[in-house]
């Protein structure tokens, strides 16, 4: 039984020495301490030794399992440092490492734009509308005033969807006019920005897609004094104090008089330049008082209401708000050209 006890602890010790986890530890702890372990069997021979022996075998036997219990508390803590280390080290954060930054992004120069005259419109008392841009003929032109033989309805100008030309992508914001008027109570003062289409070729000032901003107001008294002054309020709050507009005679079928609003040109201060073609003004908008025949197709007197409306280009309103020289660079998202607005 001594041998028994020696080779026990020999090979105990041994073992425990080359343990590396913690589950091996616990394997080793069950096999010579455990309930069916080796000293547990060795003990229960104890009871059939001679008298005289028991003591000695008792005392030897109690040695070797303090050995080995010692053996395993200290074994036990150094397998937990060393998961602990391995841990650290698998987690460990370098904070002097530059970081992966993520770039904001923000608005669109010409959104900015628009928001800024949404701000002037409203605070004016207008009321924001949205409208469809798959758009019927009826809107976008006979309620309009525009004839059939019109030039604007030409299939070389426009998309159409059906053969009969009664579905389109509409032309123009101006439907919204009569949308306004079919689903508002007098007075209308309204502005319905949005997309247009139109079979242009790009180029520096064309694009067949733009954004018009549309406005009305309809109301009893309503002259061009009011339109002269509110559209040189929206141009001085939205460009600068001291911004010089012209107006200028025009024709468009559901307004008269028409005119064409312009706006003295950014680049050259007048004197003529690319930007301007020479001329000195850039157009921004189409206006004028509303035809009475468009108040009367809509069902409203014009012997009692009058009223006007006007079509900004937003495109040309964003680019002389931040001097922009060329129209494709508001839509080719060019991350250099974003980043300055
Ligand atoms: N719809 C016209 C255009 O696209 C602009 C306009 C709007 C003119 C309202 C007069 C009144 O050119």
């Amino acid at each position: 039984m001594k041998e028994a006890l020696k080779k026990i602890k020999e090979e105990a010790l041994g073992a425990l020495s080359a343990v590396t986890g913690q589950q091996e530890l616990e394997d080793l702890r069950v096999r010579y301490l455990g309930k069916k372990g080796e000293m547990t069997a060795i003990l229960k021979q104890m009871g059939g030794l001679p008298a005289e022996e028991r003591p000695v075998m008792g005392q030897l036997a109690n040695e070797v399992r303090a050995a080995i219990e010692a053996k395993i508390a200290e074994t036990k803590a150094a397998v937990e440092a060393m998961a602990l280390e391995k841990k650290l080290e698998s987690e460990r954060i370098d904070v002097t490492m530059p970081g992966r930054k993520s770039e904001l992004g923000h608005r669109h120069p010409m959104y900015i734009a628009l928001d800024e005259m949404k701000d002037i419109f409203i605070g004016m008392g207008f009321e924001i509308l949205e409208g469809p841009e798959i758009e019927e003929s009826v809107y976008n032109f006979d309620r309009l005033n525009t004839d059939e033989g019109h030039p604007s309805r030409d299939w070389s100008d426009t998309f159409y969807f059906t053969e009969d030309s009664t579905l389109l992508l509409r032309t123009q914001t101006s439907g919204m006019q009569i949308h306004a008027m079919e689903s508002r109570d007098l007075p209308i003062r309204i502005v319905a920005p949005g997309r247009v289409y139109r079979k242009d070729e790009v180029d520096a000032t064309h694009s067949p897609m733009f954004h018009q901003i549309e406005g009305l107001v309809i109301d009893e008294g309503i002259t061009m004094a009011d339109l002269k002054g509110t559209l040189n309020t929206v141009a001085e709050k939205l460009f600068g104090k001291g911004t010089v507009t012209r107006f200028r005679p025009h024709h468009f079928p559901f307004t008269e008089p028409s005119c064409e609003v312009d706006v003295q040109c950014h680049e050259c201060g007048g004197k003529g330049c690319r930007v301007c073609k020479g001329e000195g003004w850039i157009e921004l908008l189409g206006a004028g008082m509303v035809h009475p025949r468009v108040l009367e197709m809509s069902g409203i007197d014009p012997e009692k209401y009058s009223g006007w409306a006007f079509g900004f280009g937003l495109e040309r309103t964003a680019m002389r708000r931040f001097n922009i020289t060329d129209l494709r660079l508001i839509f080719e998202n060019d991350i250099r050209f974003l980043k300055q607005f």
